[in-house]
């Protein structure tokens, strides 16, 4: 009996020793305390010394490496990091610690440098611990205490740097754009130098998205006017009174007047003067002010929605100060599964831009479908060249859930959003075999690496296919856009807001008309796909409704008419789910216990939405069809 028991002591103790509940991310090495680390003290330093598998690891200052650079040289656990700073040193011991999995992360003498100079995370956190589309829980960084801010869990935020700084994120904006006055009272200030203090060794800035109407809810001014003397004075006050706490604090994010904020708008100015008044009271500091493009309905009511940013931004182009940046979402309407690029980055020309992504999947499933975000940003970077562009956003999916971000395999967008910050050339499929070694154990079966990677790699297809082919958009439920309702509309809702508008299906055809004939919104893209756009017959037939309003009874590609094509595509994205559910089990020996079982349930839950998105739709759109 006794030798039982020990038995299934040592049995229990064997399965919680390999227990997974994902908070490790894709940083699961275990402590060795091996290495030698000769060089520098520094955290890069640390790390190696506890997790690295080697003997030796030398690390070396070198003025003349690019900034956070470094280069890894050596073999056989004999190792050297060279970089300009510690910050690159640091990069580089997460290379070589990424090594231990995955032998491709380090290429021997090979300067390795970050691409895009800002790579920062937004979070949608509100003050009050909720979080703006978010799908993993509640804040990391915020919550009350009776009506303060509670105290910050400083471990849960070490290890949050710590995943940041693995995949080379520099920034982390603290707060949701649609901000409370409140983030910039002294209690808040006080926690975001806290949070500071936390994020620096590992080279993360921290910004604030700020409330343009600030200077009146806590100033007790009677404007926010920004041509405005005591106004200007306010924030240049308040500027100080951060940059005293935190005198490396990066900036401001701002959403101005859009879906109800206040902005310049409100006082008649323009975007460039509300923008150009908070640069002026950053400026001293080195601080930097990243100004949305996401606007739509407050001056050009009645344009098409996605025209607005261009006729809203283009006259500003040239008036901003040089520490201001535009910020503008991957595609013109609002991170649809799939959007064309949005043209405000081929007509601006002047102020430097940022492109945001959304990493938190809002209109991709939420955090219950697989879906694999980097072949989207990929796609968008093959219209709008990294080059153009100084740094990228991306929304974060990060709560406080035990794994981090709800699904598991949703820890594989934020992992692919800071490296694709780092490296916009990398391709999905190589982020992925990286994120897949890591993440499970890699040596267990080859199924890791072709069934998993080919899982991840069709899943943003196949959810474009379940849920809007062909160039559909924004037809799901109102407010919370989980699922379909492409009969939505609301009489007294903004019409923007309502998937009928979006579709236009009718009983000759379906789609948006935006040719020069329509709404002319492809007059502002660039050659050739202004062209390429306004003609039905060389439209890419992925943005094909997006562009154009189409018969039922027209011929696509395929030999089938749309009607018969749409079908088609719902069936073709259920089906992958089919798939993907398959490939999940046959992977399951592979696989730890806890976490595939987890995802199991959810890909169980993903089929039925599926399911449900291709019968409403089809039921719906068929209803105009002549039969
Ligand atoms: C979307 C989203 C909002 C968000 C807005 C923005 O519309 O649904 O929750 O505030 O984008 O990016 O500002």
């Amino acid at each position: 009996m006794r030798k039982i028991t020990t038995l299934l002591l040592v049995l229990l103790l064997f399965t919680t020793a390999r227990a997974e509940d994902g908070s490790r991310l894709w940083l699961r090495h275990q402590p060795v305390n091996k290495a030698r680390v000769t060089g520098i003290e520094c955290l890069a330093a640390d790390e190696l010394k506890t997790f690295y598998s080697g003997h030796e690891v030398t690390l070396t200052l070198d003025p003349a490496l690019p900034e956070d650079a470094y280069q890894i040289n050596g073999k056989d656990g004999k190792m050297s990091i060279r970089a300009k700073n510690e910050q690159g040193l640091l990069y580089g011991a997460y290379a070589l610690l990424r090594s231990q999995s995955d032998p491709t992360a380090i290429r021997p003498n090979k300067v390795e440098k970050p691409f895009f100079k800002l790579r920062i995370l937004n979070h949608w956190d509100n003050l009050d611990g909720s979080i703006e589309r978010g799908y993993a829980g509640r804040s990391i960084f915020w919550d009350l205490d009776g009506d303060l801010p509670k105290a910050i869990d400083s471990r849960l935020i070490k290890e949050y740097a710590r995943a940041n700084a693995s995949i080379g994120i520099n920034g982390t904006v603290l707060n949701n754009v649609n901000a409370s006055p409140r983030t910039l009272s002294a209690p808040y200030i006080d926690k975001v130098k806290e949070i500071a203090a936390i994020l620096r060794p590992y080279g993360i800035k921290v910004y604030l998205s700020v409330n343009f109407a600030s200077p009146m809810a806590l100033g007790n001014l009677k404007t926010a006017d920004p041509l405005d003397k005591r106004v200007q004075a306010w924030w240049k006050a308040k500027a100080k009174e951060i940059y005293s706490q935190i005198p490396d604090f990066g900036g401001f994010l701002v959403k101005a007047n859009s879906e109800g904020q206040p902005g310049p708008g409100d006082y008649k100015r323009s975007h460039a003067q509300g923008a150009n008044m908070l640069a002026d009271a950053v400026a001293p500091y080195g601080g930097i002010i990243m100004w949305r493009s996401f606007v739509y309905g407050a001056n050009h009511k009645g344009e098409d929605r996605v025209k607005q940013a261009v006729s809203e931004f283009r006259n500003d182009d040239g008036k901003f100060r040089e520490n201001v940046i535009l910020q503008s979402k991957n595609g013109p309407l609002d991170f649809q599964p799939r959007e064309p690029y949005a043209p405000i980055f081929d007509n601006i020309r002047q102020t430097p831009q940022m492109a945001e992504l959304q990493i938190t999947q809002e209109y991709l499933g939420q955090s219950r479908h697989l879906v694999y975000l980097a072949p989207m940003w990929r796609e968008f970077f093959g219209f709008v060249a990294p080059e153009r562009l100084v740094g990228i956003a991306g929304v974060a999916n990060i709560g406080l859930d035990k794994n981090w971000c709800g699904h598991h395999f949703s820890q594989a967008n934020w992992y692919a959003f800071g490296r694709l910050a780092w490296d916009p050339q990398l391709k999905s499929e190589d982020i992925a075999k990286e994120w897949l070694l890591q993440t499970f154990d890699s040596n267990q079966s080859s199924v890791l690496n072709s069934q998993l990677l080919s899982m991840m790699l069709r899943s943003r297809e196949a959810c474009v296919d379940y849920m809007m082919p062909l160039g559909l958009h924004h037809i799901f439920k109102f407010d919370h856009h989980y699922g379909p309702e492409p009969d939505g509309f609301i009489a007294h809702y903004p019409l923007e807001w309502c998937p009928v508008y979006y579709h236009k299906a009718d009983k000759e055809g379906i789609g948006f008309d935006r040719t020069h004939a329509g709404t002319d919104a492809t007059s502002q893209y660039r050659e050739p796909y202004c062209s390429l756009y306004d003609d039905i017959n060389t439209c890419p037939e992925r943005y094909l409704l997006w562009f154009h309003h189409v018969p039922w009874t027209y011929r696509l590609k395929s030999g089938n008419t749309l009607w018969e094509e749409l079908q088609a595509r719902y069936a073709r994205g259920v089906k992958e789910v089919e798939d993907f559910i398959d490939i999940w089990h046959q992977a399951k020996p592979a696989i730890d216990e806890q976490r595939w079982k987890e995802v199991d349930e959810r890909m169980q839950h993903q089929l039925e939405n599926a399911k449900e998105w291709q019968k409403t739709c089809l039921d719906y759109f068929g209803s105009f069809v002549k039969k």
